[in-house]
């Protein structure tokens, strides 16, 4: 047996070596082949993007902290958003359950199983298995309670924030669907790797069993707004350059004013929302055939923007500010007065910002229509979103020239807590005090 071992520690030996003698044989190639072929930069440029790959497989965004991550951190390539409904009427299991939930994420964003045990060999391993060795890829999980956890269930209607209540109907959203919409609890998983972030999703709601379910869920990609200053600008599935303006990761300032829940006077029912932020969901879906149809200047005239360069119709470069005041030969405003842009900026809407952090989503082929069912998963975060959303949508859904080419489909509300402190704490424990 211990000679079995032995040979076989030699043969791995041995086949580390020939893996090295293939590296010393492609170099070699490689040396030769460059005396006479132009392609000689291939074998470099192949090794950097392994390196850069294995340290973006590796890279971990903190869990624990004052706030929770995956609101105003880097935003990365993947989205799997889960929508729940708490199953128990018990409030001790839903705490428990949000423990489970704390323990679980602190593992998973630093790329481990989701449990420290692991199950003897006739149970079901605890944790799902696929992403093994895989890394972290800056996994982000962010969890939020929505309206309807405040009802009588769990004896907490009177913490309801304010802020947190029903919009009711707002322009533009007449055609929401309640099956893909609001959930008790939301959970957004974002990692630089899909498998990631659904691995997370798939193993929370695992560690949810008993006492929530998923109600909706959607998958994103290719984040259509950017968060990071000095990132190239994303494109949504319309062609255009999505978050020019929005608030970036290092504008501080603004993320206090807009972005955060102060700390302050405020009543027991919002305390323990201090350090936290609601998220507004939105499936919007685009018609995208009929965009495709329409000729530039029209995209062009919808947005208020040039469509490749990012830059205002009223002139500049990407970043230069809107001239909303500039107009043609014929005194008309260069930037359509029902422009997106336009109705959206914090100029004309009393200095109102939100950070927005959305995917592109592709659900495949409406079976109904043949069309693409695709769009953009809006995700929203502000401080007050009666104040923020509500008032931004209401303003859009009445005249946006947008409006035409997309409609809301589904979404919501959730509060999303301060950030697990350490350990010991857990999502949202202030809400129970
Ligand atoms: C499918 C739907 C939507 C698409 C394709 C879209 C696309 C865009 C684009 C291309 C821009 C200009 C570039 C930029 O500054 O990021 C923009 C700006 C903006 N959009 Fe949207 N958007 C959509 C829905 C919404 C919704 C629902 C809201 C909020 C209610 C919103 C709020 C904003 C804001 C605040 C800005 C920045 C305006 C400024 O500061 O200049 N958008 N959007």
């Amino acid at each position: 047996m211990a000679e079995q071992r032995a040979s076989r520690r030699k043969f791995l030996g041995g086949a580390a070596a020939g893996v090295g003698l293939v590296g010393v044989g492609v170099a070699a190639g490689y040396g030769i082949r460059s005396l006479n072929d132009t392609s000689v930069d291939t074998p470099q440029v192949s090794q950097v993007a392994v390196e850069s790959a294995a340290s973006g497989a590796l890279a971990v965004v903190p869990f624990y902290g004052d706030r929770q991550a995956g609101i105003t951190t880097p935003q990365q390539e993947r989205m799997v958003f889960a929508a729940l409904d708490v199953t128990t009427a018990d409030a001790g299991e839903l705490q428990q359950m949000l423990e489970r939930w704390t323990a679980a994420a602190a593992r998973l964003t630093a790329g481990k199983p989701v449990g420290r045990r692991t199950a003897a060999d006739d149970q079901p391993p605890i944790d799902t298995g696929e992403v093994v060795d895989m890394g972290a890829h800056s996994l982000t999980i962010t969890v939020g309670f929505g309206a309807s956890l405040f009802d009588r269930r769990f004896g907490l209607a009177d913490r309801m924030p304010a802020e947190l209540r029903p919009f009711g109907t707002i322009p533009g959203e007449e055609r929401m669907n309640p099956a893909i919409s609001d959930g008790d609890l939301c959970i957004q998983a974002c990692a630089d790797d899909p498998m990631v972030a659904s691995h997370a999703i798939r193993n929370m709601v695992r560690a949810a069993r008993g006492s929530a379910i998923v109600k909706w869920s959607q998958l994103g990609f290719g984040q259509a707004s950017s968060t990071d200053a000095g990132r190239r600008t994303p494109r949504n599935l319309m062609g255009f350059k999505d978050g020019t303006n929005n608030v970036t990761a290092d504008d501080h300032a603004t993320q206090d004013e807009q972005v955060w829940v102060p700390r302050g006077p405020g009543s027991a029912a919002t305390s323990w929302m201090t350090n936290g932020s609601y998220l507004v969901a939105r499936k919007i879906k685009m018609e995208l055939e009929r965009w495709d149809a329409e000729p530039l200047d029209e995209q062009e005239r919808v947005f208020g923007r040039k469509k490749v360069s990012g830059a205002p119709l009223s002139g500049g470069a990407e970043f230069t500010p809107i001239d909303f005041a500039k107009t043609d030969d014929s005194g008309a405003p260069v930037v359509n007065v029902d422009a997106h842009a336009r109705l959206a900026s914090p100029q004309q809407n009393g200095g109102i910002k939100l950070l927005r952090r959305g995917y592109n989503y592709i659900d495949g082929q409406d079976q109904a229509t043949g069309k693409l069912s695709a769009g953009l998963f809006f995700v929203g975060f502000q401080r007050d979103p009666q104040a923020q959303f509500k008032v931004l949508q209401t303003r859009l859904g009445t005249s946006d020239l947008l409006g035409e080419y997309v409609a809301t489909i589904g979404g919501g509300l959730w509060a999303c807590p301060p950030g697990v402190r350490g350990p010991g704490t857990w999502f949202g424990d202030e809400l129970f005090l």
